[in-house]
Protein backbone atom coordinates (compact mmCIF):
# COMPACT_ATOMS: atom_id res chain seq x y z
CA UNK A 1 0.00 0.00 0.00
CA UNK A 2 1.50 3.01 -1.07
CA UNK A 3 0.98 5.78 1.66
CA UNK A 4 1.13 9.57 1.19
CA UNK A 5 3.67 10.89 3.71
CA UNK A 6 4.81 14.47 4.56
CA UNK A 7 7.98 15.50 6.09
CA UNK A 8 7.79 19.19 8.02
CA UNK A 9 10.82 20.94 8.09
CA UNK A 10 13.34 20.76 5.70
CA UNK A 11 16.73 21.71 7.52
CA UNK A 12 19.80 18.80 8.23
CA UNK A 13 17.46 15.83 9.51
CA UNK A 14 14.66 15.93 6.86
CA UNK A 15 16.79 14.43 3.77
CA UNK A 16 17.87 11.14 6.64
CA UNK A 17 13.90 10.75 7.16
CA UNK A 18 13.32 10.46 3.62
CA UNK A 19 16.48 7.93 2.97
CA UNK A 20 14.60 6.11 4.89
CA UNK A 21 10.85 6.50 3.40
CA UNK A 22 12.64 6.01 0.02
CA UNK A 23 14.18 2.61 1.09
CA UNK A 24 10.73 1.79 1.79
CA UNK A 25 9.58 2.10 -2.01
CA UNK A 26 6.17 2.45 -1.35
CA UNK A 27 6.07 6.02 0.19
CA UNK A 28 5.25 9.29 -1.66
CA UNK A 29 6.81 11.92 -0.04
CA UNK A 30 5.86 15.56 0.53
CA UNK A 31 8.13 18.02 2.29
CA UNK A 32 7.20 21.52 3.62
CA UNK A 33 9.19 24.05 5.68
CA UNK A 34 7.95 27.66 7.47
CA UNK A 35 10.32 29.10 4.62
CA UNK A 36 9.11 27.67 1.20
CA UNK A 37 12.01 28.17 -0.68
CA UNK A 38 13.88 25.44 1.46
CA UNK A 39 10.91 23.26 0.79
CA UNK A 40 11.91 23.50 -2.84
CA UNK A 41 15.22 22.88 -2.78
CA UNK A 42 15.15 19.68 -1.20
CA UNK A 43 12.27 18.21 -2.95
CA UNK A 44 14.39 18.98 -6.27
CA UNK A 45 17.29 17.58 -4.87
CA UNK A 46 14.90 14.23 -3.27
CA UNK A 47 13.20 14.26 -5.86
CA UNK A 48 10.02 14.56 -3.96
CA UNK A 49 7.13 16.87 -3.94
CA UNK A 50 7.17 20.13 -2.20
CA UNK A 51 3.87 22.00 -0.68
CA UNK A 52 4.18 25.70 -0.14
CA UNK A 53 2.52 26.17 2.82
CA UNK A 54 3.20 23.88 6.03
CA UNK A 55 -0.97 24.38 6.76
CA UNK A 56 -1.88 23.20 3.42
CA UNK A 57 0.56 19.61 4.02
CA UNK A 58 -1.12 19.04 7.34
CA UNK A 59 -4.82 19.63 5.89
CA UNK A 60 -4.58 17.25 2.93
CA UNK A 61 -6.63 14.11 3.48
CA UNK A 62 -4.30 11.98 1.47
CA UNK A 63 -1.20 12.41 3.59
CA UNK A 64 -1.65 10.00 6.13
CA UNK A 65 1.61 10.47 8.10
CA UNK A 66 4.35 13.01 8.75
CA UNK A 67 7.60 13.47 10.17
CA UNK A 68 8.39 16.21 12.18
CA UNK A 69 11.86 17.80 11.79
CA UNK A 70 11.92 21.13 12.89
CA UNK A 71 13.70 23.18 16.32
CA UNK A 72 12.18 21.85 19.43
CA UNK A 73 10.26 25.05 19.98
CA UNK A 74 7.79 24.20 17.28
CA UNK A 75 6.92 20.43 18.08
CA UNK A 76 4.14 20.82 20.37
CA UNK A 77 2.12 23.04 18.06
CA UNK A 78 3.17 21.36 14.87
CA UNK A 79 2.31 17.63 16.59
CA UNK A 80 -1.22 18.83 18.00
CA UNK A 81 -2.28 20.26 14.88
CA UNK A 82 -0.75 17.28 13.06
CA UNK A 83 -3.05 15.07 15.28
CA UNK A 84 -5.87 17.40 14.97
CA UNK A 85 -5.77 16.15 11.42
CA UNK A 86 -5.85 12.71 12.42
CA UNK A 87 -2.64 12.25 11.03
CA UNK A 88 0.29 9.55 12.35
CA UNK A 89 3.47 11.20 12.93
CA UNK A 90 6.99 10.81 13.83
CA UNK A 91 8.60 13.63 15.77
CA UNK A 92 12.11 14.22 16.11
CA UNK A 93 13.55 14.48 19.29
CA UNK A 94 13.34 15.82 22.06
CA UNK A 95 8.72 14.65 21.83
CA UNK A 96 8.55 18.61 23.59
CA UNK A 97 10.08 20.21 26.27
CA UNK A 98 7.92 20.19 29.05
CA UNK A 99 6.26 17.35 30.85
CA UNK A 100 2.71 18.96 30.87
CA UNK A 101 3.19 18.97 26.94
CA UNK A 102 4.45 15.74 26.66
CA UNK A 103 1.23 14.30 28.56
CA UNK A 104 -1.01 16.29 26.36
CA UNK A 105 0.28 14.91 23.57
CA UNK A 106 -0.28 11.63 24.63
CA UNK A 107 -3.48 11.73 25.58
CA UNK A 108 -4.73 13.52 21.97
CA UNK A 109 -2.57 10.80 19.96
CA UNK A 110 -4.07 8.60 22.16
CA UNK A 111 -7.79 9.78 21.79
CA UNK A 112 -7.16 10.28 18.39
CA UNK A 113 -6.44 7.08 17.47
CA UNK A 114 -3.18 8.16 15.38
CA UNK A 115 0.55 6.32 16.14
CA UNK A 116 3.07 8.90 17.51
CA UNK A 117 6.31 8.23 17.43
CA UNK A 118 9.53 10.17 18.68
CA UNK A 119 13.04 9.27 17.05
CA UNK A 120 15.52 8.21 19.51
CA UNK A 121 17.53 6.81 16.63
CA UNK A 122 20.57 5.35 18.86
CA UNK A 123 18.00 2.63 20.44
CA UNK A 124 18.34 1.10 16.19
CA UNK A 125 22.09 1.24 16.43
CA UNK A 126 24.00 -2.13 15.98
CA UNK A 127 25.97 -1.46 19.19
CA UNK A 128 22.84 -0.52 21.32
CA UNK A 129 20.67 -3.69 20.26
CA UNK A 130 23.65 -5.70 21.38
CA UNK A 131 23.82 -3.80 24.73
CA UNK A 132 20.18 -4.50 24.88
CA UNK A 133 20.66 -8.41 24.63
CA UNK A 134 24.00 -8.50 26.86
CA UNK A 135 21.71 -6.47 29.47
CA UNK A 136 18.22 -7.87 29.14
CA UNK A 137 16.34 -8.35 32.12
CA UNK A 138 18.12 -5.42 33.75
CA UNK A 139 15.31 -2.92 33.19
CA UNK A 140 13.04 -5.10 35.27
CA UNK A 141 15.55 -6.26 38.55
CA UNK A 142 18.89 -4.93 37.33
CA UNK A 143 20.60 -7.94 36.88
CA UNK A 144 21.80 -8.27 33.03
CA UNK A 145 21.13 -11.84 30.71
CA UNK A 146 24.91 -11.81 29.95
CA UNK A 147 26.72 -9.00 32.41
CA UNK A 148 24.70 -9.92 35.58
CA UNK A 149 24.21 -7.76 38.37
CA UNK A 150 24.68 -4.37 37.02
CA UNK A 151 26.43 -2.15 38.94
CA UNK A 152 27.50 1.27 37.03
CA UNK A 153 27.33 2.93 33.78
CA UNK A 154 29.04 5.82 32.06
CA UNK A 155 27.64 7.53 28.86
CA UNK A 156 29.05 10.06 26.46
CA UNK A 157 27.51 12.33 23.92
CA UNK A 158 29.65 15.27 22.23
CA UNK A 159 29.34 17.57 19.28
CA UNK A 160 30.79 20.42 17.99
CA UNK A 161 27.12 22.74 17.46
CA UNK A 162 27.09 25.95 15.77
CA UNK A 163 24.41 24.09 13.36
CA UNK A 164 22.08 26.85 13.95
CA UNK A 165 21.18 29.94 16.39
CA UNK A 166 18.09 28.10 17.90
CA UNK A 167 20.72 25.02 19.03
CA UNK A 168 22.49 27.35 21.42
CA UNK A 169 19.48 29.79 22.81
CA UNK A 170 17.38 28.83 25.93
CA UNK A 171 14.19 30.84 23.87
CA UNK A 172 14.47 28.30 21.18
CA UNK A 173 14.44 25.08 23.39
CA UNK A 174 18.04 24.89 22.53
CA UNK A 175 20.86 23.51 24.63
CA UNK A 176 22.90 20.06 25.46
CA UNK A 177 19.85 18.96 27.66
CA UNK A 178 17.40 18.82 24.61
CA UNK A 179 20.07 17.95 21.84
CA UNK A 180 22.26 15.79 22.83
CA UNK A 181 21.63 14.30 27.17
CA UNK A 182 17.91 13.40 26.15
CA UNK A 183 19.16 10.74 23.84
CA UNK A 184 21.55 9.48 26.48
CA UNK A 185 18.78 8.96 28.90
CA UNK A 186 16.64 7.49 26.49
CA UNK A 187 18.96 5.00 26.39
CA UNK A 188 19.48 4.64 30.15
CA UNK A 189 15.64 4.36 30.69
CA UNK A 190 15.42 2.16 27.95
CA UNK A 191 18.21 -0.84 29.16
CA UNK A 192 18.06 0.18 32.97
CA UNK A 193 13.81 1.25 33.38
CA UNK A 194 13.10 4.56 36.03
CA UNK A 195 15.49 6.31 37.77
CA UNK A 196 15.13 6.54 41.24
CA UNK A 197 17.01 10.09 41.61
CA UNK A 198 18.99 12.21 39.81
CA UNK A 199 21.37 15.47 39.77
CA UNK A 200 22.47 18.01 37.21
CA UNK A 201 25.92 18.11 38.61
CA UNK A 202 27.05 20.62 35.95
CA UNK A 203 24.91 22.81 33.58
CA UNK A 204 27.26 25.60 31.90
CA UNK A 205 27.84 27.56 28.95
CA UNK A 206 31.34 27.11 27.81
CA UNK A 207 31.26 29.03 24.70
CA UNK A 208 29.41 32.43 25.09
CA UNK A 209 29.65 33.61 21.63
CA UNK A 210 29.59 30.97 18.75
CA UNK A 211 29.97 31.60 14.78
CA UNK A 212 27.19 30.30 12.84
CA UNK A 213 26.24 31.27 9.39
CA UNK A 214 28.68 33.60 9.35
CA UNK A 215 27.93 36.08 11.96
CA UNK A 216 28.23 35.93 15.67
CA UNK A 217 26.05 35.19 18.40
CA UNK A 218 25.42 35.11 22.12
CA UNK A 219 24.79 32.13 23.08
CA UNK A 220 22.75 31.34 26.88
CA UNK A 221 22.00 27.85 26.55
CA UNK A 222 23.83 25.54 28.19
CA UNK A 223 26.66 23.40 26.04
CA UNK A 224 28.34 21.05 28.78
CA UNK A 225 26.19 18.52 31.19
CA UNK A 226 27.13 16.17 33.64
CA UNK A 227 24.80 14.03 34.91
CA UNK A 228 24.92 11.43 37.99
CA UNK A 229 21.32 9.07 37.93
CA UNK A 230 20.82 5.83 40.16
CA UNK A 231 18.18 4.19 38.61
CA UNK A 232 15.04 2.12 40.82
CA UNK A 233 17.60 -1.51 40.60
CA UNK A 234 20.45 0.84 42.04
CA UNK A 235 22.56 0.92 39.13
CA UNK A 236 24.72 3.97 39.43
CA UNK A 237 25.14 6.31 36.06
CA UNK A 238 26.88 8.90 34.72
CA UNK A 239 26.29 11.06 31.38
CA UNK A 240 27.93 13.70 30.30
CA UNK A 241 26.72 15.22 27.11
CA UNK A 242 27.75 18.34 25.16
CA UNK A 243 27.70 20.84 22.23
CA UNK A 244 31.56 21.71 23.23
CA UNK A 245 33.21 19.06 21.64
CA UNK A 246 35.38 19.36 18.26
CA UNK A 247 34.00 16.21 16.62
CA UNK A 248 31.23 13.78 17.05
CA UNK A 249 32.18 11.50 20.24
CA UNK A 250 29.63 8.44 21.37
CA UNK A 251 30.24 5.47 23.98
CA UNK A 252 28.81 3.64 26.69
CA UNK A 253 30.53 1.64 29.14
CA UNK A 254 28.14 -1.08 30.92
CA UNK A 255 29.50 -3.36 34.04
CA UNK A 256 27.66 -5.89 36.09
CA UNK A 257 29.61 -8.69 38.16
CA UNK A 258 29.65 -10.82 35.17
CA UNK A 259 31.77 -8.02 33.14
CA UNK A 260 31.35 -5.34 31.27
CA UNK A 261 30.03 -3.85 27.74
CA UNK A 262 31.82 -1.37 25.89
CA UNK A 263 29.87 0.50 22.76
CA UNK A 264 29.47 3.17 20.24
CA UNK A 265 27.29 3.86 17.36
CA UNK A 266 30.18 5.02 15.36
CA UNK A 267 31.50 1.91 13.46
CA UNK A 268 35.57 3.40 14.00
CA UNK A 269 35.25 2.60 17.94
CA UNK A 270 35.13 -1.35 19.55
CA UNK A 271 32.14 -2.47 20.57
CA UNK A 272 32.18 -5.61 22.35
CA UNK A 273 30.66 -7.53 25.88
CA UNK A 274 33.48 -9.31 27.78
CA UNK A 275 32.18 -12.18 30.23
CA UNK A 276 33.66 -13.97 33.10
CA UNK A 277 31.23 -16.42 32.75
CA UNK A 278 29.77 -17.65 29.75
CA UNK A 279 26.35 -16.67 29.55
CA UNK A 280 23.39 -16.04 27.25
CA UNK A 281 25.07 -16.98 24.32
CA UNK A 282 28.15 -14.71 25.28
CA UNK A 283 31.14 -16.86 25.07
CA UNK A 284 33.47 -16.54 28.31
CA UNK A 285 35.95 -13.38 27.66
CA UNK A 286 35.95 -10.93 24.69
CA UNK A 287 32.72 -11.37 22.71
CA UNK A 288 33.50 -8.59 19.45
CA UNK A 289 30.63 -7.16 18.19
CA UNK A 290 31.37 -6.15 14.50
CA UNK A 291 29.36 -4.15 12.19
CA UNK A 292 29.43 -2.11 9.28
CA UNK A 293 28.01 1.30 8.77
CA UNK A 294 24.38 1.25 8.27
CA UNK A 295 21.14 3.51 7.22
CA UNK A 296 19.84 3.68 10.80
CA UNK A 297 16.78 5.72 9.38
CA UNK A 298 15.87 2.77 7.49
CA UNK A 299 15.29 1.00 10.24
CA UNK A 300 13.39 3.95 12.17
CA UNK A 301 11.51 4.94 9.38
CA UNK A 302 10.47 1.29 8.28
CA UNK A 303 9.16 0.31 11.74
CA UNK A 304 6.86 2.96 11.70
CA UNK A 305 5.73 3.05 7.67
CA UNK A 306 4.58 -0.72 9.43
CA UNK A 307 2.89 0.45 11.98
CA UNK A 308 1.32 3.78 10.10
CA UNK A 309 0.03 0.84 8.01
CA UNK A 310 -1.58 -1.55 10.69
CA UNK A 311 1.79 -4.42 10.13
CA UNK A 312 2.76 -3.71 13.41
CA UNK A 313 2.89 -2.33 17.17
CA UNK A 314 4.57 0.31 18.35
CA UNK A 315 6.70 -1.04 20.90
CA UNK A 316 9.79 1.35 21.14
CA UNK A 317 10.46 5.32 20.76
CA UNK A 318 6.57 5.34 22.14
CA UNK A 319 5.12 8.75 23.32
CA UNK A 320 4.51 6.99 26.43
CA UNK A 321 8.78 6.72 26.53
CA UNK A 322 9.10 10.30 25.85
CA UNK A 323 6.40 11.23 29.38
CA UNK A 324 9.19 9.00 31.05
CA UNK A 325 11.62 10.93 29.91
CA UNK A 326 10.11 14.06 30.58
CA UNK A 327 9.49 12.83 34.29
CA UNK A 328 13.55 12.31 34.46
CA UNK A 329 14.26 16.13 32.60
CA UNK A 330 12.11 17.49 35.62
CA UNK A 331 13.14 15.79 38.31
CA UNK A 332 16.88 16.56 36.78
CA UNK A 333 15.46 20.09 36.62
CA UNK A 334 15.09 20.31 39.97
CA UNK A 335 10.98 20.23 39.62
CA UNK A 336 8.77 17.68 40.63
CA UNK A 337 7.34 15.28 37.93
CA UNK A 338 3.54 15.90 39.34
CA UNK A 339 4.14 19.38 38.59
N1 LIG B 1 18.03 12.09 15.84
C1 LIG B 1 19.16 12.79 15.82
O1 LIG B 1 20.24 12.26 15.97
C2 LIG B 1 19.08 14.28 15.59
C3 LIG B 1 20.20 14.96 15.10
C4 LIG B 1 20.07 16.33 14.86
C5 LIG B 1 18.86 16.98 15.14
N2 LIG B 1 17.81 16.29 15.64
C6 LIG B 1 16.53 16.94 15.95
O2 LIG B 1 15.84 17.18 14.74
C7 LIG B 1 15.08 18.38 14.81
C8 LIG B 1 15.46 19.28 13.65
O3 LIG B 1 16.84 19.54 13.73
P1 LIG B 1 17.67 19.97 12.42
O4 LIG B 1 19.10 19.87 12.82
O5 LIG B 1 17.20 19.24 11.23
O6 LIG B 1 17.25 21.49 12.31
P2 LIG B 1 17.56 22.48 11.10
O7 LIG B 1 17.70 23.84 11.70
O8 LIG B 1 18.64 21.96 10.24
O9 LIG B 1 16.21 22.41 10.24
C9 LIG B 1 14.98 22.79 10.77
C10 LIG B 1 14.07 23.22 9.62
O10 LIG B 1 12.77 23.47 10.15
C11 LIG B 1 12.27 24.67 9.58
N3 LIG B 1 11.27 25.20 10.52
C12 LIG B 1 11.49 25.88 11.67
N4 LIG B 1 10.32 26.13 12.29
C13 LIG B 1 9.34 25.59 11.52
C14 LIG B 1 7.94 25.50 11.62
N5 LIG B 1 7.29 26.02 12.67
N6 LIG B 1 7.25 24.90 10.62
C15 LIG B 1 7.90 24.37 9.57
N7 LIG B 1 9.24 24.41 9.40
C16 LIG B 1 9.96 25.01 10.38
C17 LIG B 1 13.48 25.54 9.37
O11 LIG B 1 13.24 26.54 8.37
C18 LIG B 1 14.53 24.51 8.94
O12 LIG B 1 14.54 24.33 7.54
C19 LIG B 1 15.36 18.96 16.20
O13 LIG B 1 14.34 18.57 17.08
C20 LIG B 1 16.67 18.30 16.60
O14 LIG B 1 16.82 18.18 18.00
C21 LIG B 1 17.90 14.94 15.85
Amino acid sequence: MVVRYGVIGCGRQAPKHISGLQADGDVEVFVADIDPAKAEVLACDLKVKSVSKVEDLIADPDIAAVSICTPPASHQALIGAVIDAGKSFLCEKPLTATLSGARSLEAAASAAGVVGMVGYIYRFAPAYKFAARALAGADMNGVGAALGNITQATFRLGGPGSHDVWQHKLASDGGAINEMLVHMIDLVLWLFGPVRECALVASEVRQKQRLIGGGTIDADAEDWTLVRMTTRTGVDILIQADLATPIFMQYAEIHGDNGSFFGSIQPEMPTFVHCHVARAGFAAGRNPHVFEPQNLFETQMGLFLDCVRGDRTLNTCTLADSVRLMETIEMLRGRAAGS
